[in-house]
């Protein structure tokens, strides 16, 4: 009967007008909130003053990570002394506005304080000054911080699949040099002890597809699941600069992990694109980036066990890009400079929209 069918289509219609005007209406914390998944951004205190920034990242995300005000050179300035003021405000932000903080990070090999990377310790001392310092920052936030980077990108990009070389390693380690990857389990089990109801999380750069380093990675994962060393989550960062990702080997890998019975966390996202003198991206690149932001979110929520989505900044006045590129990148984030919400914005909500059930009829 042609009726019916064109009584069908109408009600579909209908039902998609009222689910756009809907998404249209939302923010990207409430379209997340029936996918069970947490949408997050790093964040910079300094900024917190700033309304605009303020109320932005209020209204849109439920989880927060520190950008840089935990690591290491920020939170223990010199070695008697830890400064959790900067870090404090991100959390009492975050609790005021009945969002979830993840915590970044406890052991790196960046933005190490001089103090502690020319202080020539022994293997002994460095071991006693780690635990320290893993025990009392865990210990500051128990309770208030939910998943920490335990370790970040402990994996070499050279010498691909290898451990690298770090002042926690081998220059001169903690004194599990040669023992492969317990280094790395001794800093998970201090953090355990620290507080034992924190997700406890491995975050890694250039892991996101499947490839020797991921490899690497899903080899010590299921290791320390075997062995009951406390591991929950891995971490992919997610910086993109090329206007196409693999998201089949994303998809893949995620799953991978999944399986192993940990969390994935998507930890540090953003899609560079080249930008003019002035910091312009051209007009054409942005629907582009677009399709990232909703083909890497998509992958996510395909997945059950992938369980953030969180961007690294959210407005392209405030990030990493700009200075890290020499100026040749910017535009990365959803929101641009002002505030207004980018394609990639758009992207990214009706994802989160969509939850979970949707994403399993696109192909990831
Ligand atoms: C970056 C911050 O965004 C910058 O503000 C800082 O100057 C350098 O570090 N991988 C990580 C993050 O795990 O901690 C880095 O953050 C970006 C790359």
């Amino acid at each position: 009967m042609k009726w019916r069918v064109l009584v069908l289509v109408l009600a579909a219609a209908a039902l998609r007008l009222g689910f756009s005007a809907g998404v249209r209406d939302q923010s990207l914390r409430e379209a997340a909130q029936s996918s069970g998944v947490l949408i997050g951004t790093a964040v910079r205190p300094a900024q917190l003053s700033e309304a605009a920034y303020a109320s932005t990242l209020a209204r849109e995300f439920n989880m927060l990570e520190p950008e840089d005000v935990l690591k290491w050179e920020e939170v223990h300035p010199e070695p008697q002394s830890f400064d959790f003021s900067h870090a404090d405000q991100i959390v009492d932000f975050a609790i005021r506005h009945g969002m979830k903080v993840r915590g970044h990070t406890l052991v790196w090999h960046h933005q190490n304080p001089q103090w502690l990377t020319e202080g020539k310790y022994t293997p002994g001392e460095l071991a006693q000054i780690l635990e320290k310092h893993i025990k009392t920052v865990v210990g500051h936030y128990r309770g208030k911080i939910f998943a920490w980077d335990v370790v970040n990108e402990a994996f070499d990009e050279l010498h691909v699949g290898e451990l690298r070389s770090t002042i926690w390693l081998n220059q001169p380690g903690i004194g599990l040099a040669g023992n492969g990857s317990s280094y790395i389990e001794r800093c998970f089990r201090w953090a355990h002890e620290a507080d034992p109801q924190a997700l406890l999380f491995y975050n890694e750069a250039g892991a996101e597809v499947v490839n020797p380093k991921s490899d690497a990675i899903y080899a010590m994962v299921r290791d320390f699941r075997q062995r009951g060393v406390p591991i929950d989550g891995v971490g992919f960062q997610m910086h993109l600069e090329k206007l196409r990702a693999d998201v089949a080997s994303i998809s893949a890998n995620i799953k991978r992990f999944t399986a192993l019975g940990v969390e994935v966390h998507i930890t540090e996202m953003d899609v560079a694109l080249p930008v003019d003198p002035n910091g312009y991206p051209r007009f054409e690149d942005l629907q582009l980036q677009a399709d990232i932001y909703r083909e890497v979110s998509t992958a996510c929520l395909f997945h059950p066990g992938c369980t953030a989505i969180q961007t690294w900044g959210f407005t392209d006045k405030y990030s990493r890009i700009g200075s890290h590129s020499k100026h040749a990148q910017g535009g990365a984030l959803p929101f641009d400079r002002n505030y207004g919400t980018k394609p990639a914005y758009e992207a990214l909500r009706e994802a989160l929209a969509a939850g979970r059930r949707s994403s399993m009829i696109v192909r990831c």
